[in-house]
């Protein structure tokens, strides 16, 4: 039993540093050109359908302050910015250079609409205490461990207004153990292979297997914002291959 305990903390001690803000942030930089395709491949297709069921679940209002955190280069902003209700803001925050300069690309296409992009860490940033009605994001939570999901659901807290709402997803393990057996061999296996013929380097893309094997689901996160004091709703996507937790600051 003790040698159990000590080689799970051996585990996790050897695993740190793959949430360290420099590795996480080098990981998305070398990923961006190549990421929007990824993305879709490791979720069959389904991350565009996942991102929209996410940014629906804030019921964003017209005249709306929306921040989408772990923006990456943008990938919500269309279920965001609707023609038909325009919002006030999108405050819009990712650490990674190469993400964001890909933001900045994408923002041209909305020329109307008010998008202020933030190239800061969530944890030191610089967005004003209750200001936003709604928080999004997608795919940004895996990347975090226990600590760093606290202080997340902290900023979330200072962020929002009273009332305000979350909205929040990442790729999961299912829990049905012949999806988890197909979809974990996908993620491990065929996508580092993918990654190798898009990038040459199947090391990057063998991290969102190793990240989302660590993450499993958003139950953790679920336990830790109502801690925060947060009205809490968990959500299952596609049988569990992504979830996420929704809800509001009471
Ligand atoms: C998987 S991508 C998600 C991008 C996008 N939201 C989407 O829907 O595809 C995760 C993003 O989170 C960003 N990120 C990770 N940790 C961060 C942190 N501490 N502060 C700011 N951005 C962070 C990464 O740079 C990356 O662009």
């Amino acid at each position: 039993m003790q040698r159990n305990i000590y080689r799970d903390n051996n585990k996790e001690n050897k695993q740190n540093h793959i949430y360290e803000s420099q590795f996480v942030k080098d990981l998305f930089d070398k990923m961006s050109a190549s990421y929007s395709k990824m993305n879709y491949i490791t979720s069959f297709g389904f991350s565009e359908r996942w991102r929209r069921q996410c940014v629906e679940a804030l019921s964003i209002q017209q005249g709306e302050t929306i921040v989408d955190l772990m923006t990456g280069m943008g990938e919500c902003w269309r279920y965001i910015l609707k023609e038909e209700r325009s919002i006030e803001q999108l405050i819009a925050l990712d650490f990674s250079g190469e993400m964001i300069k890909r933001a900045h690309h994408k923002k041209t296409a909305y020329p109307d609409q008010g998008i202020e992009i933030l190239k800061e860490n969530v944890f030191k940033n610089s967005i004003p205490d209750h200001c936003a009605d709604g928080v999004c994001s997608g795919f940004g939570l895996k990347t975090f461990n226990e600590d760093q999901l606290k202080a997340l659901a902290k900023e979330i807290e200072r962020i929002l207004k009273p009332n305000g709402r979350f909205s929040l997803i990442d790729v999961s393990v299912p829990s049905n153990t012949l999806l988890k057996t197909l979809y974990m061999l996908y993620l491990k296996k065929s996508i580092p292979l993918l990654g190798k013929l898009f990038l040459g380097n199947p090391e990057t893309y063998k991290m969102l297997g190793v990240y989302t094997e660590i993450y499993q689901n958003s139950k953790q996160v679920k336990h830790i914002f109502e801690n925060q004091g947060f009205q809490v709703e968990y959500v299952n996507y596609f049988f569990g291959c992504a979830t996420g937790i929704k809800g509001r600051k009471l």
